[in-house]
């Protein structure tokens, strides 16, 4: 099969986890006669140095017109002015939204060798693997009105967390999809004691509750949700959340892993089209090295291979080849080990 992957390396760490990320997708189509064809595209802080702008029109373009799009990651102490017109993470918001992508899953796993680098205690991590759904269009990144002003002489800057219910039910209804091919429990973070969006979100989550049966749905307030995700991380399966809630939790999610640099992530819209990033960021204290792990872009690009492209066999071969190289001991220097991000990617090239 043909499939067009349009690449945002983006800034800092994201164009040498991109690499790798590249290579193992030439891997796959070689061994299982795919093709891929990269289109590589500036985006984040590098688009602004170019094009004085974070993401361009004609780059939008590329991005909806491909089968999916791979990004590294963006930003950097290059383009932190908060005075500054234009921010590396605009680009990303405005990205996501004009893919459509509304749905972010984050899926964090602890491998049994990987343990010891979790600050948890190692009975608290077994049986840990969670699939995180974060709303990723809409809530308090993206409501209006939204900017600042002086009002009565003071200056006031405004956020509006805003949801519309069909925002809330599709991707309610993907959680619980998910679900079943999960252990069948989703669970609806909110602030429904607050918040009249959490009060909406917790309507259309019951609603959509109620038509899944088999599903086990419970109601759990954002505060003790980040709680309970350190002291019973193993009780959660799905999770699905407001996008500022999500975007919270799944970094505080990510210490159970050991590594952000190991967790991947697919953000999926109605139509096929997928964005795979990795949940860490550009880390520009280690750019430029080649020491990034480059595992989190790795399998987000295992779920670009099952979730834009439906092959499953392909994409749980990769998962299998980086499950592999984690119990053999292969470790960059988040995880404790001196292998370069090329070293890397080539032990989990070699037990593809
Ligand atoms: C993430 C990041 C982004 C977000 C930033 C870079 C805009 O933190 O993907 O989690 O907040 O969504
Ligand atoms: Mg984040």
């Amino acid at each position: 099969m043909n499939f067009n992957i349009t690449l945002l390396p983006g800034d800092g760490i994201g164009p040498e986890v991109v690499t790798e990320a590249v290579r193992v997708l030439e891997t796959i189509a070689s061994k299982y006669s795919h093709t891929f064809t990269f289109a590589e595209r500036l985006m984040g802080g590098c688009s602004i140095d170019k094009y004085g702008s974070s993401l361009i029109d004609e780059t939008l373009a590329d991005c909806q017109s491909a089968d999916a799009v791979l990004l590294g990651a963006v930003g950097g102490p290059k383009w932190d002015d908060p005075t500054a017109k234009d921010r590396p993470e605009r680009g990303l918001l405005a990205l996501r939204k004009g893919l459509g992508v509304f749905a972010n899953l984050r899926p964090v796993k602890v491998h049994p060798a990987l343990m010891e680098w979790s600050p948890l205690k190692p009975e608290k991590l077994q049986g840990v693997d969670i699939l995180v759904v974060r709303e990723l269009t809409g809530g308090l990144y993206f409501g209006w009105p939204k900017g600042r002003d002086l009002k009565d002489g003071r200056e006031r800057a405004v956020d509006t967390l805003e949801y519309y219910d069909y925002e809330v039910r599709r991707v309610m209804e993907l959680a619980f999809t998910l679900a079943k091919g999960h252990r069948k429990k989703v669970t609806s973070v909110d602030k429904a004691n607050v918040l009249e969006s959490s009060r909406l979100w917790r309507q259309i989550a019951t609603q959509v509750g109620r038509q899944n049966p088999d599903v086990e749905l419970d109601h759990v307030l954002v505060d003790t949700a980040s709680m309970k995700l350190i002291t019973a991380p193993a009780s959660f399966d799905v999770v699905v959340t407001e996008n500022m809630f999500g975007d919270i939790l799944t970094d505080e999610a990510s210490v159970l892993a050991g590594s952000m640099g190991m967790l991947p992530s697919a953000s999926l819209s109605e139509a096929t089209i997928g964005l795979y990033e990795p949940i860490h960021g550009s880390a520009p204290d280690i750019a430029g090295k080649g020491i990034a792990n480059p595992i989190g872009t790795i399998l987000s690009s295992a779920m670009m291979l099952r979730h834009s492209f439906k092959l499953e066999a392909e994409a749980a071969a990769v998962e299998k080849a980086v499950d592999e190289v984690i119990t053999d001991g292969c470790r960059t220097a988040d995880i404790g080990g001196k292998l370069t991000t090329r070293q890397m990617a080539d032990e989990i090239i070699m037990r593809i």
